[in-house]
């Protein structure tokens, strides 16, 4: 091979009359070449010698872990207020509630909260409580054996907030059709929504 690029080497091949010249190759191809040796063999020591870092398997099953122990501990903490919470009044709250209400428990509950597999919300008679701690705390948790979701795993704490704020304002409506009787329910004490205020 000849040093000088200037000067490059004609090899003796020639095959149809295409010949081949052996030029030097570019310092920084070279370079890049050698660089690739090195962090090959860096990388082969760190991962797979003394294992010292994670493959893409180990990592995301960490990640995934810390990102569950920081779920689990936000969802704790939010169970653990619940007893403490007031519904909101503010009317952006509300009518993200009603949307999800709208979406989410419509189907079960009635556009207007009447009931019809989910038992009546604007009456006085509730089955598990009628403050609205006992409201956040029922939806948040549901009543699988009874067909009420367990929402936690779908809404988050804000938006259960939001939701049970805006069945909160359903209390005592006036139902253009007649909603769903009581069944075994208790009612709330106090009873009426005023009460609850
Ligand atoms: C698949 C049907 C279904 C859906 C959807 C549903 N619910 Fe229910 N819900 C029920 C049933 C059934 C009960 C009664 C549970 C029982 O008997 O213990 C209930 C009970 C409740 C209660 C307690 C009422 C009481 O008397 O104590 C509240 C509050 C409630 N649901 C709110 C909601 C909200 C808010 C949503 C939407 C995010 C929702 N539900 C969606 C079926 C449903």
């Amino acid at each position: 091979m000849s040093n000088d690029p200037k000067e490059p080497l004609l090899l003796d091949h020639d095959y149809d009359g295409i010949q081949e010249l052996d030029n030097q190759l570019p310092r920084w191809w070279v370079w890049l070449f050698y660089i690739t040796i090195i962090f090959s063999a860096v990388y082969l020591v760190y991962y797979h010698v003394t294992r010292t870092g994670q493959l893409q398997a180990a990592e995301y099953a960490s990640e995934m872990k810390a990102g569950e122990q920081i779920k689990s501990g936000a969802m704790g903490k939010f169970e653990s207020s619940i007893a403490a919470l007031q519904p909101s009044k503010d009317a952006a709250v509300l009518e993200t509630g009603r949307q999800s209400y709208v979406k989410y428990c419509a189907p079960c509950h009635r556009v207007d909260g009447g009931g019809l597999v989910g038992p009546n919300l604007t009456d006085d008679y509730f089955i598990h409580g009628g403050t609205y701690a006992d409201s956040v705390k029922v939806i948040w948790d549901g009543v699988p054996a009874k067909g009420m979701i367990t929402w936690k795993t779908v809404l988050k704490p804000e938006e259960i907030q939001a939701v049970a704020s805006y069945i909160y304002t359903l209390r005592g409506a006036k139902l253009a059709s007649p909603g769903k009787p009581p069944e075994n329910q208790q009612p709330a004490k106090p009873a009426g929504p005023s009460a609850f205020e």
